[in-house]
């Protein structure tokens, strides 16, 4: 069994194992959305033992975790939702699941800094309450009533990112540190000095790319100053 990122050439597959194991299912621009705005945090489980007869025999997924960030958060903290999460009947019990969540949960904290991530689930799901609940560490938010489409109320849960966040953060750091690749004893001086004619070095100084940034400021900015 082999975990994952998602590829867009999976979605066909993500879709056709979202159908067959949940109610809530989503437009296949939905899937595309997420794999294009945040490739990072989702993951497919696929089944890797299963004989490959033809080229054109796409490997099997048996589940699947589609995830995002929050694009305006509520209460303004940046956090991650999980929008689905399914194994197909076949897989389940063998920890699939819970392997999945861990890997997009820590993708949310490491790539975008993810303060928690939250979810919804209905309160008669008794298997994926006792995976968010007793083996994740989940807590309730609060009851969405008639949250789903049927009528069911949902559970809303979420669960803290802190630790993974300040961990990434750290590491972050000391990579940091290391890159600026200071002068160390005499001989570190006397390369620096060389290296800079004797000038005092220039701090580095880091920027924001992409995301960060946001599209449209990096757009305007670029055709204003054409302008
Ligand atoms: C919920 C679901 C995703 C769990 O997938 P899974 O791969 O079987 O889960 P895991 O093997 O990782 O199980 C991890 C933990 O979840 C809990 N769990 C999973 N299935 C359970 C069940 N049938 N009854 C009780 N607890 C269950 C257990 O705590 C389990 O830990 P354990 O095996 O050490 O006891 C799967 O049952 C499923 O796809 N259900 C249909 C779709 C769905 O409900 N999705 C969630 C929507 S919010």
């Amino acid at each position: 069994m082999d975990i994952r990122l998602m590829k867009p050439s999976d979605i066909p597959h993500v879709q056709q194992a979202n159908i067959t194991n949940l109610p809530e299912n989503y437009f296949c621009k939905y899937y595309l959305y997420h794999a294009m705005a945040w490739p990072q945090l989702s993951y497919v489980a696929v089944d890797t033992s299963r004989p490959q007869k033809t080229p054109y025999d796409y490997p099997k997924i048996v589940g699947y975790v589609l995830a995002k960030m929050e694009e305006d958060p509520s209460d303004g903290i940046t956090h991650g939702h999980i929008t689905s999460l399914s194994v197909m009947r076949t897989h389940r019990r063998l920890g699939l699941a819970e392997k999945l969540m861990r890997q997009s949960q820590r993708a949310m904290a490491e790539s975008y800094g993810a303060h928690y991530v939250s979810l919804h689930v209905r309160v008669s799901n008794i298997a994926a309450l006792h995976l968010y609940r007793d083996t994740l560490g989940f807590t309730n938010d609060k009851i969405e009533s008639k949250y789903y489409a049927d009528g069911e109320d949902a559970y809303s849960m979420r669960m803290d990112l802190s630790d993974i966040r300040l961990e990434a953060e750290q590491g972050r750091r000391e990579d940091e540190d290391e890159d600026e690749g200071d002068a160390v004893g005499s001989e570190g001086k006397k390369s620096e000095d060389a290296s800079t004619g004797g000038a005092k070095k220039e701090k580095k100084r880091r920027v924001k790319m992409g995301r960060a940034v946001g599209v449209a400021d990096l757009v305007e900015r670029t055709e204003s100053s054409k302008a």
